[in-house]
This record gives structure tokens, C-alpha cells and sequence, in this order.
């Protein structure tokens, strides 16, 4: 995820460019580079946000009227001066800027490297890049057609806008699973990521589709192909909206537009690395250290608020599928506890942000004992992504609201693979289990989707409670986390208090608590302890307590028992955190909203802790 800016017209494009990213700057702010052509293409980068940027090209040449812009969210090498975008080919006749995974890159950069191609920076975009020119000189084709042979060798998602140092009147813009959105001014042309940049300059507008290919050209008619040579009309559509909910993709909040993101960040995470097909889960980022993995003699997760929650769920899953021990440790408590622990350890560290503090520290005193140290991060480069030995980046995107809701679905989607991928490595599972279960999970993000479809029953049920002082969370299995997630979620943005306990636990003190202004909320889903987590609804329910289910589509038991319920789709036991969570984001959201608390920012919290 990262911001798009071009431009192609008479005005000085550089102004219009680094406006544009700073309004991009919300969806990646790691690096950020412009390349502009006047009689030279030059290309300026620098690692740092716009103001850098700004900083960095104060002496240089920014003359030229057209040119391309970039805000990087890292996903392939660390934010640096090589890593940033635009990346040149080799050639230094094309400057290509990039938002997605190219996830074939290591092949085709083996590829090409062997044909001569060398490269500077470690990143996916920069293959591409090169691919273009190798085809553009060797089919011996116009831009276009190298760009548009280029992209049906890859795989992955892409939003790009390519330049060429000869062309000072053309652009090249194309998407697939990333945004792409063209402005057509009066006798110029705007490119985004979204209309954010585009809108003070223009109202009419060309969304890109998937796999679509846009010549921009000085003076002419927008041109549209399919990557598949199709010829597209252009479609030309005015904007209605306002900047700010621009920014927020139409969404009130931050938060809001990350619950809404879900299908799609879940469906990043996996990319690349689940191959239901073929069989099997790939997990590059650790692979040198599976086999630590598949011979340790447990796994500690450290990690704090709701990745640790994300660990709690990790628990379950390695536990369950991949039969190795596993500790989910506070790192708060972990680092000043004197732990035991051995070489053999293999300690995983959650971290949306990658900077925690607690976190941090707790990796540095597992790391001095001699475990291995894996993490998973969201901030690509961050300091526990550098701290950790190996790791796996969860590829949500930026996550801006306070509290966290795609990184959690994220976490655990990253854990789920990791587990499946110990099951496959120790044969724990059958072949035809294990099979079953990628299948599965491969359709997790439509049912996320579907899942998000409650929202006209979740907006009643915050009406009902929005006033209530204390909120209940109950979940057993793989849904206790999901409880205690549910909790946290409700206290962090409403400031309602809110607890969340293994559904068993509550005869052992919560119980007292029950009265008939009580809310409960049980996840109540199909599989793993059903039956017991209906009878303590009932154990509720005879102390007159309201009790709010969330459980799997056409459930009738739950449903004859408790005062709302909430239904998603039917799936896996393992899986099931990946749904019940979300009803429960919109819960809280909903309430904060009607109570007037400021959803993305609440009240005390920081985004990222980094003091202990
Ligand atoms: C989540 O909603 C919270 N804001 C908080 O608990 C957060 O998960 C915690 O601070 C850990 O942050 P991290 O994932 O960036 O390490
Ligand atoms: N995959 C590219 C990179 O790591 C693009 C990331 C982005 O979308 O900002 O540089």
C-alpha cells in the first residue's frame, strides 16, 4: 500500500506532485521519491516522509511538465534510498513507480539476471521495471506493449505509472488488486492512487479496472486496453465527495475504512504464500528457520495489547494443528520475569507497529539467552522487523486508527499459515486434512466480506447498550481470544468498561456481576465447545442477564435463548477467529460513534508505545 501521484500537462509538475503526496501520505509514509522529465529524466528519492523529500530536492533541477511521484509502503526491502521508488531500468530510459507485490519477483529477477540485469535495490518493483525494458528491446515494441507483455508474465497486484526518458508526452498506467484512478483536466492528466490528489484540479475521472492499461498522452484521448490487447471505452465519471472522506475512502473513520479493508488485507497477507492448488504454504521470509521451528522445543510469543491477543489465538493453532507447545507471554511481563529459556526456543514477537518497546526488549533478552527470534510485523523495517532474526511481514497496510483491526486479522492470518505450514512440515495432519483446510482457507476473505454485511443488526444492538457502564465478553476454544479482543476493542474507543473471559471462568467470579442490565456478549459459533458455551448462556440467562450471540449462520439453539444475535458464516473452528472478531470491531466502533468519542484517536492511546 503506498501513494500514487502523476502528472502530464503545461504546468510545472512538481508543485502538483509533492501536493499529491502529501495527501497520500496517510497510505505509506517510509520513502518518497518524484521523477521528473524535462530534457533529462532525473529521478529524486530519499527514505523519510514528503517533507524529506522536499528537503532533499531543494537544490536540484525540479523543472518538466510531466512526471511521476511516490510514498512508499515498504513490503520487499527495508525503506531506503534503494528501495525507494520511482526505480530506474537499467537502462536508466524507463522510471517505473509501484503500488502492490510483484509476487513471481525472485524467479523473474533470476531471470533477468542471468541475461545480464543488474540490480540495486531488493525490491519487487524493480524487477518489474527491468522485465519492461528486457521485452521492449528484445521484442523490439513500443512502451506500451513492453508494459502490457511485461504484465501478463506477473503475478501479484499492481498499481504502476511508467515513464519514459525519451517520451516527454506519454505516461502508462495500469492496475491489478491496487487502485489506480485518472484525472482528465482541461488539457492535462492527473494519476492516483486515489482522487484525493486529483480532485482541486478535476472533477471528471477514469477508474481504472483490474488488469487495465492507460496510454496518457500530451493532447489526445485517453486510451484504454486490457492487458489481454481488448480494447476499453473509457468511462468518465464526475466526484462527489468531499477531501477528507476522500482520504478515508468515503468512510467516517480511519477505523472504519480498516474494518472494510479486511477482505482485501487478509487476502495481501496470504499472497503469495498459500497455494491451496498446489498443496502447499510457503512462508519465505522464515524459510531458512522452519526447521528450528519443526525441532524446537516450544514456541514463546511475546507481544503486547491486541497482538497479543493475535498470539493467544497463534497458541491455539500450533497447539492444535502443529502439535509444538506453545507460551504466549505478556513481553511486559515476560522481560522482567527471569524466564527460563532454552537455545532450542523459538521465540515469535507480534508487533503491528514494530516498535514497541516491552516487545522490543523482550526479543533482546530472549535473544541474549540464544533462542531463535521470528517475528511478525506490519511496518516493514521497523525496529523489531531488524531486531528479529527471520520474520514474516503481515502486509495489512498502513493501519492509521489507534486501534488496531486489520493488523489483528492480519496477525492471525500469518499465524494460520505458519501453523499450517509447521502441520505440513511434521505430517501432523493428513494429506487430505491438510488440503481441506487451505481450501478453506483461500475462501476466507468473501466470508469476511459477508461477515461485514451485519451491519444493520450491530448498529441496532449499539443502540440498545450504548449507555450501559460494563460489557461482558465470553468465548471458549480459539474464541476466548476473540472474547478478550472484543473487550479491548470496546474499552480503547468507548471508554465503556469492558472485560473478557474464558466462558467457563465466569461461575468463578464474574457471575456476580450478572443482573438484568448486564450485556453479554457470547461467541457462540458452531464447532469445539458448542455445547458447553450454551449452557453458560443459560447460566446467563437465569440471572436475567441480556445475552448478545455471535454465532454460525442458520444456528437455531443459541438463537431460541439469546436477545440478539448476530450470524456468520459457517467455517473451520480454526478459522472462526478470523470472522467472529469482525461483528464485534463493528460493535465497539458503532457505540464510540453514538457516544461522540473520537474513534481514531482515543482518548490516552498511542498508535505505536514506544516507552515501557
Ligand atoms: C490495539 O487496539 C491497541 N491500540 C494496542 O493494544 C496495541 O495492539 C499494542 O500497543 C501493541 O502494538 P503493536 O502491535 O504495534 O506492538
Ligand atoms: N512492493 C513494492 C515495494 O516494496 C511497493 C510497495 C508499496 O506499495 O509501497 O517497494
Amino acid at each position: 500500500m503506498c501513494g500514487i501521484v502523476a502528472y502530464l500537462g503545461p504546468k510545472q509538475a512538481y508543485p502538483i506532485l509533492i501536493n499529491g503526496l502529501r495527501r497520500l501520505e496517510y497510505r505509506g509514509y517510509d520513502s518518497a521519491g518524484v521523477a521528473l522529465l524535462n530534457s533529462k529524466l532525473n529521478v529524486y528519492k530519499t527514505k523519510g516522509k514528503v517533507a524529506d523529500l522536499e528537503e532533499f530536492v531543494r537544490d536540484v533541477d525540479i523543472s518538466g511538465t510531466i512526471g511521476i511521484a511516490h510514498t512508499r509502503w515498504a513490503t520487499h526491502g527495508e525503506p531506503n534510498y534503494a528501495n525507494a521508488h520511482p526505480h530506474f531500468s537499467q537502462s536508466k530510459n524507463i522510471a517505473l513507480i509501484h503500488n502492490g507485490i510483484i509476487e513471481n519477483y525472485a524467479p523473474l529477477r533470476k531471470e533477468l539476471e542471468t541475461r545480464g540485469y543488474k540490480f540495486e535495490s531488493n525490491t519487487d518493483t524493480e524487477v518489474l521495471t527491468n522485465l519492461i525494458e528486457d521485452i521492449k528491446i528484445n521484442e523490439n515494441v513500443s512502451l506500451f506493449e513492453a508494459v502490457r507483455i511485461a504484465l501478463n508474465q506477473v503475478i501479484g497486484a499492481y498499481a504502476i505509472v511508467v515513464i519514459d526518458a525519451n517520451d516527454p508526452n506519454s505516461l502508462i498506467a495500469a492496475r491489478k488488486g491496487s487502485p489506480l484512478v485518472i484525472g482528465i483536466g482541461k488539457d492535462d492528466y492527473f494519476v492516483a492512487s486515489d482522487a484525493t490528489p486529483i480532485i482541486e484540479h478535476t472533477k471528471n475521472v477514469v477508474y481504472l479496472d483490474e488488469e487495465e492499461i492507460a496510454l496518457i498522452k500530451r493532447d489526445s484521448d485517453l486510451k484504454i486496453k486490457t492487458i489481454r490487447n481488448k480494447e476499453k471505452t473509457p468511462y468518465i465519471q464526475a466526484l462527489e465527495m468531499n477531501l477528507s472522506a476522500l482520504e478515508k475512502g468515503g468512510f467516517e473513520h480511519f477505523m472504519l475504512k480498516e474494518i472494510y479493508e479486511q477482505p482485501s488485507s487478509i487476502r495481501d497477507s496470504m499472497r503469495g504464500r498459500l497455494h491451496a492448488e498446489a498443496g502447499s504454504v510457503s512462508l519465505g521470509g522464515i524459510i531458512d528457520y522452519e526447521q528450528k521451528m519443526v525441532n524446537a522445543s516450544r514456541i514463546i510469543i511475546v507481544a503486547c495489547g491486541t497482538s497479543w491477543h493475535a498470539g493467544l489465538v497463534g497458541e491455539y493453532l500450533f497447539e492444535d494443528i502443529a502439535r509444538i507447545p506453545v507460551e504466549v507471554e505478556y513481553a511486559s511481563e515476560f522481560r522482567y520475569r527471569n524466564p527460563v529459556i532454552y537455545e532450542s526456543d523459538v521465540v515469535i514477537a507480534i508487533s503491528q507497529s514494530g516498535e514497541t518497546a516491552d516487545t522490543l526488549a523482550a526479543i533482546e533478552l530472549a535473544k541474549s539467552k540464544g533462542a531463535t527470534i521470528l517475528g511478525i510485523c506490519n511496518v516493514v523495517g521497523s525496529s523489531i522487523a531488524r531486531a528479529t532474526h527471520a520474520g514474516s511481514y503481515t502486509h495489512a497496510g498502513p493501519e492509521i486508527g489507534v486501534a488496531s483491526t486489520k493488523a489483528f486479522t492480519a496477525q492471525v492470518t500469518l499465524l494460520t499459515l505458519m501453523a499450517l505450514r509447521m502441520a505440513q512440515l511434521k505430517g501432523t495432519l493428513t494429506k487430505s486434512r491438510f488440503i481441506q483446510l487451505l481450501h478453506e482457507m483461500e475462501r476466507i476473505p468473501e466470508k469476511v466480506q459477508k461477515t461485514l454485511e451485519v451491519s444493520k443488526k450491530v448498529i441496532e444492538i449499539a443502540e440498545q447498550f450504548k449507555d450501559v457502564r460494563n460489557f461482558l465478553y465470553l468465548g471458549r476454544g480459539y474464541n476466548f481470544p476473540v472474547a478478550l479482543e472484543g473487550a479491548l476493542k470496546l474499552k480503547e474507543i468507548s471508554y465503556i468498561h469492558a472485560e473478557g473471559y474464558p466462558a467457563a471462568e465466569m461461575k468463578h467470579g464474574p457471575i456476580a456481576l450478572i443482573d438484568e442490565e448486564m450485556p453479554v456478549v457470547f461467541i457462540a459459533t458452531n464447532k469445539g465447545t458448542y455445547d458447553k458455551v450454551v449452557s453458560n448462556i443459560q447460566e446467563v440467562k437465569a440471572r436475567k442477564g441480556k445475552v448478545i450471540a455471535i454465532v454460525t449462520e442458520g444456528d437455531v439453539t443459541v438463537r431460541g435463548m439469546a436477545d440478539y444475535v448476530i450470524e456468520i458464516p459457517e467455517t473451520e473452528e480454526m478459522f472462526v477467529p478470523l470472522l467472529a472478531t469482525i461483528p464485534l470491531q463493528k460493535l465497539s466502533y458503532h457505540i464510540a460513534v453514538m457516544r461522540g468519542c473520537n474513534v481514531d484517536q482515543p482518548r490516552n492511546l498511542a498508535k505505536s508505545v514506544t516507552v515501557e
